[in-house]
């Protein structure tokens, strides 16, 4: 199948960066979500990304104004029946991804692939909502996409090769390294980032030493470009509270128990960079 036109579902922080990234590799990319201001606020940020490029001289002006040309926002995800591939980044809730899936493989053509960015929900089940499962994939990228190469593409149970593989070609095209893993609870890289996250949440609430103090030694002392407490706000502390939960539930083994103290911030709206406070306090 030849891709043309893909469709990214949800303009936020992830959102953005994929339509971004498939803009920038030729394809004709519809950026939707539900409302207009944040389909707005997704193409100013990409807007904003591209200026960054031609600043440092990486892009011309007009290359830049033919990835913004290549780029139609939508809040109606009937659109969706335009696109040979689509990219879900929604927030991570079973109940909305589900609702989306259906609407999705009521409004696509037979041909259309429907992946998931989903960092630890199973495809498997989000797959079963619709009538074509062999088409239903996981395309994980890491934040911020522009920047990490890494997509981790996850197969359903039902996935079939021919998606699999035209899923890795397609990430190629968009300069991103794909590897492979199969469909268990966080995939690979949240079931191996996440509980690190958390151990240095319980060295905050056990007052084995400060968060400053924790991150310089991951920092210093690992190579780690962030420490562990400024990538936790990085990424957002109710996400990393919510798949600690999927791996906790996925796994029934208590190793995977979020951090009482990172119930407490949540609970309070601390939820790192982007509500202005967690580990660190962001003006
Ligand atoms: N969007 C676009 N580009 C960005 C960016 C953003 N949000 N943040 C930084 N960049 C670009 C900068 O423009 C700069 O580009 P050039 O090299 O062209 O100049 C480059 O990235 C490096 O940025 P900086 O020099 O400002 O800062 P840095 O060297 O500290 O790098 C970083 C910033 C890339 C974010 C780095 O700190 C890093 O790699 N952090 C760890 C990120 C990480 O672990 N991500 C995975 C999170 S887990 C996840 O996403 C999965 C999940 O399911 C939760």
């Amino acid at each position: 199948m030849n891709v043309q036109t893909i469709m990214v579902i949800g303009a936020g922080q992830m959102g953005s960066g994929i339509a971004q990234v498939a803009a920038q590799a030729g394809f004709r990319v519809f950026l939707n979500d539900v409302q207009q201001a944040f389909v707005e606020r997704g193409l100013a940020t990409i807007t904003k990304n591209l200026s960054r490029n031609v600043e440092k001289g990486k892009l011309s002006e007009a290359e830049k104004e033919a990835i913004l040309g290549r780029l139609t926002l939508s809040t109606d995800l009937a659109d969706a029946s335009e696109a040979d591939f689509v990219v879900e980044a929604v927030t991570e809730n079973m109940a909305v991804k589900t609702q989306i899936f259906s609407k999705l493989d009521e409004v696509c053509p037979p041909h259309t692939v429907l992946a998931s960015n989903t960092s630890s929900l199973p495809i498997t089940e989000i797959a079963a909502v619709t009538k074509r499962p062999e088409k239903v994939i996981g395309m994980h990228f890491m934040n911020p996409v522009p920047v990490m190469k890494l997509v981790e593409i996850i197969r359903g149970l039902q996935t079939s090769d021919e998606v699999y593989q035209l899923t890795e070609d397609l990430s190629k095209q968009m300069s991103k390294v794909p590897v492979s893993v199969n469909d268990f609870p966080g995939f690979v890289s949240n079931r191996v980032l996440m509980p690190m996250l958390n151990e240095a949440i319980y060295c905050v609430y056990e007052g084995v030493a400060t968060p400053e103090a924790i991150d310089e030694v991951m920092k210093l002392g690992m190579n780690h470009p962030m420490g562990p407490l400024q990538l936790a706000d990085f990424i957002g502390l109710d996400t990393c509270l919510y798949i600690m939960e999927v791996l906790h539930e996925g796994f029934g083994d208590s190793k995977y128990r979020p951090c009482p103290l990172l119930r407490k911030y949540v609970k309070a709206g601390w939820l790192g960079k982007k509500s202005g406070r967690g580990f660190y306090v962001y003006s």
